[in-house]
């Protein structure tokens, strides 16, 4: 018996060798419905909310989970979660606001963090009464003091300390060099004096400092909690934390997964049990691992001895690995022979994925051990669920493609 580091119960290779997605067959439904396809698992993202709740719920600190919403903004999706009760969303732009309410969300389950707002952006905000308005400097203080005078805001801040995937320096928000993100502990006075100007009651901090973090980046993050904590100090009326998002997945064979339970209780160890309520806004956690991306494979040639399988999407459709350098994970969406000798070492040969865009970082993933591919072959790239589609574009004009929610 062989097993991949990303199988799990809902994503595996049926007896037959076909690549399964909460039950469904990707091989079946993207010959059906033609690539490039991407196919998100309903059921998965229920679950990740699911446990993301759960662990929350073990701490007597009351909670809030707010979707980003810039992850996936897939219509049906969005819908989807919000029939489950268990979130809010994450959004930045008004239009996104207006996406929510689309979706079904109230205002007041819809939180803004955005940075470098217009006049017109925050004319468009202000409308939503109710909505939860985090603010992102003096500025934006100011303005919604002209605007709003009395309203109740929270306050981003910068605690120049951040975290991501691994070392990846591309997904830290905050560091030793200045970040155009919140207030950072030198300004947080004149914010507060600002806000009190206007009568804005400041009853919230939130900090969101990088992406994509697991284990091995818990302690700094512990860091940041407790740097952030000093914040608080003499603050009575700030009564909520909002820890932004940045809850990585594994995307590679030696990551571990997160674990959430000592992530819950590190918040609990920073903030007390009762005082704050904990708010969190992940985008990738609930939604990355329920979505694959389906391309074709078109061409298999090899090229200065480098074999390179091209496939008839490119780094615009999923933008991840070619602009922050992450790991992607293509497999057969079917296998011609048995999974143990698909994959068996001996069996498999180094592989370039290159996409259909004439740029010479379009490449999905370099000398990559995989089992024998050939044109007109099905592949599919896991861990697709977030900011693929939402961040596509349609370079070269290569920016077609169908989605899916699987229920
Ligand atoms: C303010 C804010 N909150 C939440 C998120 C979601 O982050 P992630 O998808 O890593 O959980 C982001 C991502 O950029 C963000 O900027």
């Amino acid at each position: 018996m062989i097993s991949h580091w990303w199988e799990r119960k809902d994503l595996k290779y049926s007896e037959q060798g076909e690549l399964t997605l909460g039950g469904y067959s990707l091989e079946r439904r993207a010959r059906q419905s033609g690539t490039p396809s991407f196919y998100y698992s309903a059921e998965r993202v229920r679950h990740n909310l699911e446990e993301l709740d759960r662990v929350l719920s073990r701490h007597t600190f009351k909670h809030k989970i707010y979707y980003a919403m810039k992850a996936n903004r897939f219509m049906p999706l969005m819908t989807f979660m919000k029939s489950t009760g268990l979130c809010g969303v994450d959004v930045c732009s008004p239009n996104e606001v207006e996406h929510a309410l689309s979706c079904g969300f109230r205002a007041e389950e819809i939180s803004y963090t955005g940075t470098s707002l217009s006049d017109n952006d925050l004319d468009r905000i202000l409308r939503h009464d109710g909505l939860v308005l985090n603010c992102d400097g003096l500025s934006m203080i100011r303005r919604v003091g002209e605007r709003a005078p009395g309203r109740e805001i929270g306050l981003r801040i910068n605690p120049a300390l951040g975290t991501g995937y691994g070392t990846n320096e591309l997904l830290r928000y905050s560091g030793t060099k200045p970040s155009k993100f919140g207030v950072y502990a030198s300004e947080f006075p004149e914010a507060l004096a600002l806000a009190e100007k206007y009568g804005l009651k400041v009853v919230r901090i939130h900090f969101h400092t990088g992406c994509g973090y697991l284990n091995g980046q818990l302690e700094v993050w512990k860091q940041i909690l407790e740097t952030c904590r000093e914040f608080l100090k003499d603050r009575d009326t700030i009564r909520t934390i909002n820890l932004g998002g940045g809850l990585g997945r594994p995307l590679t064979s030696s990551d571990r997964p997160l674990d959430l339970e000592k992530w819950g209780r590190t918040i609990a160890a920073v903030f007390g049990t009762d005082r704050y309520e904990i708010n969190v806004e992940p985008g990738v956690y609930p939604v990355q691992d329920a979505g694959v991306m389906v391309l074709e494979v078109n061409t298999v040639e090899r090229k200065s001895g480098r074999l390179f399988a091209g496939v008839n999407g490119g780094f615009n459709l999923a933008m991840e690995p070619a602009h922050y350098k992450l790991p992607c994970e293509p497999v057969p969406c079917r296998l011609r022979e048995r999974e143990e000798d698909a994959f068996h070492p001996d069996r498999m040969g180094e592989v370039t994925v290159a996409g259909n865009i004439n740029e010479a970082l379009d490449l999905w993933i370099e000398d990559h051990p995989m089992p024998e591919l050939r044109e007109g072959d099905l592949l599919a790239f896991l861990n697709t669920g977030a900011y693929a589609s939402a961040m596509s574009s349609n370079h070269c004009m290569r920016g077609t493609f169908a989605e899916y929610l699987l229920v």
